[in-house]
C-alpha cells in the first residue's frame, strides 16, 4: 500500500514547528502581506526616492560620525571617485590617511574636465589674524583654490559660513618647532589636500604670511612653473653639514645633506613623494634631533635625493633675515608703508623656468596682527587685489 503523499506545505509546517518558529497559513500570510508588508514596502520605496532626490540636490544633512553615507554612488558613475571629501574632519588615523593619499592614477589623461587648483595649507597655532586680507585675495576665484587649516588640536576655528576658512580645519595633533611632529603636521596637510584630485600645487603658509600679488598672477606663476619652490642649499658650516649624522648613510650621505626653509610650494608629484616616504622618515626621526632641527632638513634633503631636477632651490615666500639673529624680522603696523611694500616687490632678480625674472616672491612673512589694517588699505594699489 502506498503511503499518502505528504504535501510539501505540511513538510514546511512540521519543520517550522519543530524549530519552534511561527508558521502562517497561506491565506493568513497573504492577508498579512496586503495589510502590513505592502504598505511598509511602499513607504520604504517612497523614502528612498525622497532620499535620492535630496542627495541629488546636494542638500547636506548634518552628518554624525560615518553612519550616514550619501548614496550618490548608487548611480555607479565616475563622480564617486573624483568628488573631494565633503567633510574635512574625517576619522582616519595618520597611517590610514597617508596610505589613502598616496594613491596615484596610472592613466595620465583625466577623462573629465579637471580645473587644477592651488591648495593653500595654513599651519598655525591658533587664530588667523590676517584672514581679512586672505578673504579679499581669494574672492572671485572660486573653483581654482582650496584652503586647509592645521592648528593645535585644542583650537577650534570659528569662521562664519561666508568665509573661505569655514569648515576647512583638518584633524590635527600637537606640533613643535624643530621636532618631527612639525613635519608630521606638514605631511598631514599635504595628505588631506591630496584627497582632492583637483589640487595641483600645494603651498605651505603660516598665520603670519601675506599674499604679495593678486590671485591670477599667483595662479599663472605656479601652474606654469617647471619647478617646485623650496629653498634648498648646501650649507657646509656647523648649522648645515655640521648637523649631519653618519648613521643616516647609506640612505642619506653627507654630500646629499641639505638645509632649507620650511615654507615650501610643491606640485602634486612631489606632494605624493613626501606623503609616501617612510625610508628617509625613519632615518631623520632617529638621527636628526635637536640641535639638528628636522623641519629644516628632512624635506630639502629627501626631495634633493629623489627629485633634484624638479626643484627651483628657492622659495616664493619672502622673509627678512637682515636684522640677524635666530629669527627673521616681524613687521607690525608702523612698518607697513608704500615704500616698504615696493621694496619687497621691486629690484628682485631670480631664475624662473630657466630664465631671469623680476617676479620672485608671491608671499611674505612675518607679519604681526597689527599689520592687517594698513595692509588692507594698501592692497588694492600695491598688491593688486581687494578693491
Ligand atoms: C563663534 O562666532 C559666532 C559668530 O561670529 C559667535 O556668535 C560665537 O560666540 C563664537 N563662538 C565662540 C566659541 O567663539
Ligand atoms: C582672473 O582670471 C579669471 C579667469 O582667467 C578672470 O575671469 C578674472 O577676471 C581675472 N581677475 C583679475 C583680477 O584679473
Ligand atoms: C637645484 O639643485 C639641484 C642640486 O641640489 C640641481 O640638480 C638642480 O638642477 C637645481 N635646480 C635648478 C632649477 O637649478
Ligand atoms: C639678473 O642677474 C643676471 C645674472 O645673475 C643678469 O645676467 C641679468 O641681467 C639680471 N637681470 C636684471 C633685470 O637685473
Ligand atoms: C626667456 O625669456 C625671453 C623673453 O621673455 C624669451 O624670448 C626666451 O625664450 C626665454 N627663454 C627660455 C629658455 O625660456
Amino acid at each position: 500500500m502506498m503511503q499518502p503523499r505528504v504535501s510539501s506545505s505540511d513538510n514546511v509546517k512540521e519543520l517550522a514547528q519543530a524549530r519552534g518558529s511561527a508558521y502562517l497559513q497561506p491565506r493568513a500570510s497573504h492577508r498579512l502581506f496586503l495589510k502590513i508588508i505592502l504598505p511598509v514596502l511602499a513607504l520604504a520605496g517612497g523614502f528612498s526616492v525622497f532620499a535620492m532626490y535630496f542627495t541629488r540636490l546636494q542638500i547636506g544633512f548634518p552628518v554624525v560620525g560615518t553612519a550616514f553615507q550619501p548614496c550618490v554612488e548608487d548611480t555607479g558613475g565616475l563622480e564617486q571617485w573624483i568628488r573631494p571629501p565633503s567633510d574635512l574632519m574625517h576619522s582616519m588615523s595618520d597611517e590610514e590617511l597617508l596610505w589613502r593619499a598616496s594613491w596615484v592614477p596610472q592613466v595620465k589623461r583625466y577623462p573629465f574636465k579637471r580645473v587644477p587648483k592651488l591648495a593653500f595649507m595654513f599651519l598655525t597655532r591658533g587664530p588667523l589674524p590676517l584672514s581679512p586680507l586672505w578673504e579679499r585675495y581669494f574672492r572671485g576665484n572660486e573653483g581654482r583654490y582650496s584652503v586647509y587649516l592645521h592648528t593645535q588640536p585644542s583650537y577650534k576655528a570659528n569662521f562664519t559660513s561666508n568665509s573661505v576658512f569655514y569648515r576647512r580645519q583638518i584633524p590635527s595633533k600637537v606640533s613643535e618647532w624643530g621636532q618631527m611632529s612639525m613635519c608630521d603636521a606638514e605631511k598631514r596637510l599635504l595628505a588631506n589636500a591630496l584627497l582632492d584630485l583637483s589640487n595641483e600645487r600645494f603651498i605651505l603658509l603660516s598665520e603670519s604670511c601675506i599674499p604679495l600679488s593678486n590671485f591670477n598672477i599667483t595662479y599663472q606663476y605656479l601652474m606654469k612653473s617647471k619647478y617646485s619652490f623650496i629653498g634648498v642649499y648646501d650649507d657646509r658650516g656647523p648649522y648645515g653639514r655640521g648637523r649631519y649624522n653618519p648613521n643616516m648613510a647609506p640612505e642619506v650621505n653627507l654630500e646629499q645633506w641639505r638645509k632649507g626653509s620650511q615654507w615650501f610650494e610643491v606640485n602634486r608629484k612631489l606632494a605624493v613623494t613626501i606623503v609616501k616616504d617612510t625610508t628617509y622618515y625613519q632615518k631623520f626621526e632617529r638621527f636628526c634631533r635637536p640641535h639638528c632641527y628636522v623641519d629644516e632638513h628632512y624635506f630639502p634633503t629627501m626631495l634633493t635625493i629623489e627629485s633634484a631636477h624638479r626643484l627651483a632651490n628657492r622659495s616664493v615666500t619672502w622673509v627678512d633675515w637682515s636684522r640677524g639673529g635666530a629669527h627673521p624680522a616681524t613687521f607690525g603696523r608702523s612698518d607697513i608703508s608704500e615704500a616698504f611694500l615696493k621694496r619687497i616687490h621691486d629690484g628682485q632678480n631670480c631664475s624662473y623656468n630657466d630664465n631671469h625674472s623680476s617676479l620672485c616672491f608671491l608671499f611674505a612673512r612675518k607679519f604681526a596682527p597689527s599689520s592687517v589694517e594698513p595692509l588692507l588699505e594698501l592692497a588694492p594699489a600695491l598688491l593688486g587685489f581687494g578693491l
